[in-house]
């Protein structure tokens, strides 16, 4: 069994989002027993936007279809993703591999994997708040996986640059649902 562990924030140390990948995974690595971890730091190392030759490398393709359980962490830039984790997804949505199109439109195939995302927001855009429509990471990040066949579980630390106070009730919320997720 194998997790793929994927951090995207520039922050290093300081990053709300990869504090909380990292107690995902320790907790996953006790709670499923033996897995293998495989790390990617997308801030450090990212891909390459997507140009047509690069549809020849399926190294990225490969290493996500053969995790049991993916752990992201997605911080909000300027409303979306990550440049760097779209990188990553133009090389996993591949036609045949992770979806196809049949009779009744489009099917995912790559079902039968757990992924969790850890979001990290400076603001506060949950249901029912006034930025709410701002709001195109949880969004979008479901409509991709579901896509490909995927119902991604997310853990949300939110409100992170309007005080220390709420930054550090929020991300200890956060980290706590993460004790519930990998349990
Ligand atoms: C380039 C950049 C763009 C950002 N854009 C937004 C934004 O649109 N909305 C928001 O609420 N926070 C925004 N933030 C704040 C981050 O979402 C917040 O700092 C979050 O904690 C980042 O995740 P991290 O702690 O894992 O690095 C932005 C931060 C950076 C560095």
């Amino acid at each position: 069994m194998t997790i793929l562990h994927i951090d995207t924030s520039i922050n290093g140390d300081n990053s709300a989002s990869r504090q909380l990948t990292k107690s995902l995974v320790e907790k996953l690595k006790i709670s499923q027993w033996g897995e293998e971890v495989v790390y990617r730091d997308l801030a450090a190392n990212p891909i390459p936007h997507l140009t047509l030759d690069q549809f020849a490398d399926t190294s990225v393709l490969d290493e996500f279809l053969e995790a049991d359980t993916v752990v992201i962490g997605a911080p909000m830039y300027n409303f979306g993703i990550p440049s760097q984790l779209k990188a990553w997804f133009d090389r996993i949505a591949i036609a045949g591999k992770t979806f196809q199109y049949g009779a009744n439109g489009p099917e995912g195939l790559a079902g039968g994997r757990r992924v969790i995302i850890a979001l990290a927001r400076g603001g506060i855009y949950s249901e029912g708040s006034p930025a709410a429509a701002y709001e195109f990471v949880e969004r979008y990040l479901t409509a991709a996986f579901n896509f490909i066949g995927i119902e991604p579980e997310f853990v949300v630390a939110e409100g992170l640059a309007i005080s220390p106070e709420l930054r550090e009730q929020s991300i200890g919320q956060a980290l706590g649902e993460t004790l519930r997720l990998a349990a």
